[in-house]
């Protein structure tokens, strides 16, 4: 990432940790990637999953009382952001039914605020794939809502023993969290300063507009 100047502001990027478990392995490791991201001159806005708490999705309750104020929140930040970094727990192969509770709530949106956005994807666990599956599955909804969902993902094997003082205890690992963060928020940065062609984001392709199934953006 370059310096930034008063003329071209830091990147400001939002990281959350997708555990509301007190020591969370997660929440460890999306502060190590504030931290990082710090140092690579981004303003980072870090967040907790406590902010966004949201109701089960009931499609009664937004008619009756709007999208709840956890969605809103994550919309804002959102907004505030031009990246985001999410670190994911993995349970039964797939991301925390929360996570997808709240993408989906912060979906019904208008402008819909996933939508161009890009994403980093970190997760921990102490299995020896780190959580890697919940990722893919994460991923999902999230290009299906248009985020740059960035290739490389990184998944913290034995998560429970990784951890040294303030940073990984394997430098070699470390060595690897950093560039990773940072070639992604080099590629954000880029993005930032050179957009390329803003796609539409239309949900369901090939189905004739009409109420029930209009989930498109507009221009
Ligand atoms: C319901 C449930 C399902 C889980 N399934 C998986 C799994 O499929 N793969 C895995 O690596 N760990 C699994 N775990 C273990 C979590 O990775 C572990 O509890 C981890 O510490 C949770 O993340 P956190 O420390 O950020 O809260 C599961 C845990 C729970 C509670």
């Amino acid at each position: 990432m370059s310096t930034p100047s008063p003329s071209q502001p830091s990147l400001r990027v939002l990281i959350f940790s997708a555990s509301l478990r007190a020591d969370s392995l997660n929440t460890r490791l999306a502060r190590l990637a504030a931290r990082v991201a710090a140092q690579q001159g981004a303003t980072v806005d870090l967040a907790s999953m406590r902010d966004f708490d949201v109701p089960a999705y009931d499609g009664d309750l937004e008619t009756g009382q709007g999208i709840p104020a956890g969605a809103q929140e994550l919309r804002r930040r959102l907004l505030d952001s031009d990246a985001f970094v999410i670190a994911s727990p993995e349970y039964n192969a797939a991301m925390p039914g929360l996570l997808k509770n709240l993408i989906d709530w912060t979906s019904r949106f208008r402008p819909q605020p996933f939508d161009g956005r890009h994403a980093l994807l970190l997760s921990a666990s102490p299995s020896m794939v780190g959580g890697n599956r919940g990722l893919w599955s994460l991923r999902v909804p999230l290009e299906h809502l248009g985020a740059r969902v960035y290739p490389d993902m990184f998944s913290l094997a034995m998560a429970h023993q990784a951890f040294g003082d303030d940073q990984l205890a394997d430098a070699t690992l470390q060595a690897r969290f950093d560039k990773n963060l940072q070639a992604f928020l080099s590629l954000a940065e880029a993005a930032k300063h050179y957009p390329c062609i803003k796609r539409a984001w239309v949900e369901f392709l090939g189905e004739t507009p009409g109420t029930p199934a209009d989930r498109v953006d507009a221009a």
